[in-house]
């Protein structure tokens, strides 16, 4: 017996490498919160209704494995439309940021907004991930830099993991910029954020995941190094930004570190690319940033792909270099301006960003004792998801084994709930 069963869906498992692995006319049986039996309609053991008292018509619907984000900072106050305006005018990202602008603006507006006013705007965005196919988000801090903002928005993470349903990771980035208070003084700052700031907040349970921004506008690698030693020391895995723009070998550093990811990598190189296969440090691409900042260098994929290094793809959603709220757009954007196949593409958004994640025994994939986490699509291949763009063919969402209320807000989950198609 199922708790709910899943029939009349065309699967896209994504376990499999080089392949979306489709099963056409297929079921879905779904106990405790797992997938518990997938495989074509006529090889179950019986007819549908004596297996389970919930049995969904998916109406020859697509499913595929519930779509990850798995780089984005989603907490935070305020836009920054005018620093669009001055890049368009000419100036550069960089150029902004010495300004005190970039980064800082958004710090300085996240300082003083209370952790009600950034739960309602960060809900607000995870609802549009979420219409899409989302059912895990990873989320960083790093736009408070003191402990009590960072805590701030920790909190707001942890309070959106309890409330919508969706499984989010949390990430400390207090390594991000060197806030007003340290203007001048990194070294002080980043004593501060290893011996205060990360052991308080991992202390207080809010911390799943430590990052970073080694960049001539971040951190240098010496300053990095010692944040993710603190980060072992404390059990955390380490994951980074790093070749975004310039190459500090950034990414052999958080490959040396065991590290889950290396996210952005545009001005990465041969040895880098090496360094994060020997670890199996995942890549991850963030077409938007790209796209946002009109950037020219493409991340190195011909290397990733012949040293077989997993390649992520997620919105990077920030006020930023990214604003965007559409993973589905970054498929479509993945293809056009970095050439990934569809394929890789959509492994990018599954299978490889779980891994990035560290959750790949969990989700990212539809197989027997994974998370009952999938999206059903209005498609006729899984590779029209990222053939069209500005298109929403998400027509339900399915996490933990139950089927999503788009319509409340924070989203609903009902076991029982029929679908409609
Ligand atoms: O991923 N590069 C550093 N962090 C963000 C941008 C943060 C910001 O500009 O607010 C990124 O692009
Ligand atoms: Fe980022």
């Amino acid at each position: 017996m199922f708790d709910s069963l899943w029939v009349n869906v065309h699967a896209a498992t994504m376990a499999e490498a080089g392949s979306p692995g489709i099963i056409k006319n297929a079921a879905i049986g779904i106990q405790d919160k797992k997938i518990a039996w997938i495989g074509p309609q006529k090889e179950m053991p019986q007819k549908p209704e004596p297996l389970s008292e919930h049995v969904h018509d998916g109406g020859g619907r697509w499913a595929t494995p519930g779509l990850i984000d798995c780089h984005t900072h989603l907490i935070y106050e305020g836009d920054r439309v005018h620093e669009f305006e001055q890049r368009l005018q000419g100036l550069t990202y960089e150029e902004i940021a010495k300004a005190g602008g970039g980064i800082m603006s958004t710090v300085k507006s996240t300082r003083t907004a209370s952790g009600q006013q950034l739960y309602d705007s960060a809900l607000v965005r995870i609802q549009a991930l979420l219409r899409e196919g989302v059912t895990t988000i990873e989320i960083k801090s790093g736009y408070g830099l003191d402990v009590a903002t960072e805590e701030k928005i920790l909190r707001v993470a942890t309070d959106i993991h309890d409330t919508s349903g969706l499984r989010i990771q949390r990430s400390f980035l207090g390594a991000h910029a060197v806030p007003p208070e340290y203007a001048g003084r990194p070294d002080d700052y980043i004593n501060f954020v290893c011996q205060d700031m990360l052991p308080a907040l991992h202390q207080k349970h809010l911390v799943d995941c430590v990052d970073g921004f080694c960049e001539n506008i971040g951190f240098t690698r010496t300053h990095i190094e010692k944040v993710f030693k603190r980060a072992k020391e404390l059990g955390l895995p380490v994951k980074l930004h790093a070749e975004q723009l310039s190459n500090q070998r950034g990414a052999a550093l958080v490959a040396q570190y065991g590290g889950l990811s290396a996210d952005h990598v545009e001005y990465l190189d041969e040895a880098g690319v090496k360094a994060m296969a020997k670890a199996g440090t995942v890549a991850v691409l963030l077409p938007g940033a790209f796209y946002f900042l009109r950037e020219k260098q493409l991340p190195p994929v011909d290397l990733f792909r012949q040293y077989k290094v997993p390649m992520a793809i997620a919105t990077d959603h920030n006020p930023g270099t990214s604003p965007t709220l559409s993973l589905l757009l970054m498929l479509n954007m993945a293809c056009t301006l970095f050439r990934l196949t569809p394929e890789e593409a959509l492994a990018g958004v599954t299978r490889h960003a779980a891994r990035a994640l560290g959750y790949q025994d969990i989700c990212g994939t539809l197989e027997r004792g994974k998370a009952a986490d999938f999206a059903l699509w209005d498609i006729t291949h899984p590779r029209d998801l990222c053939y069209y763009f500005g298109r929403n063919p998400c027509m339900g969402v399915v996490r933990a084994g139950c089927l999503c209320d788009f319509e409340s807000s924070p989203p609903l989950f009902f076991e029982q709930r029929q679908a409609v198609f």
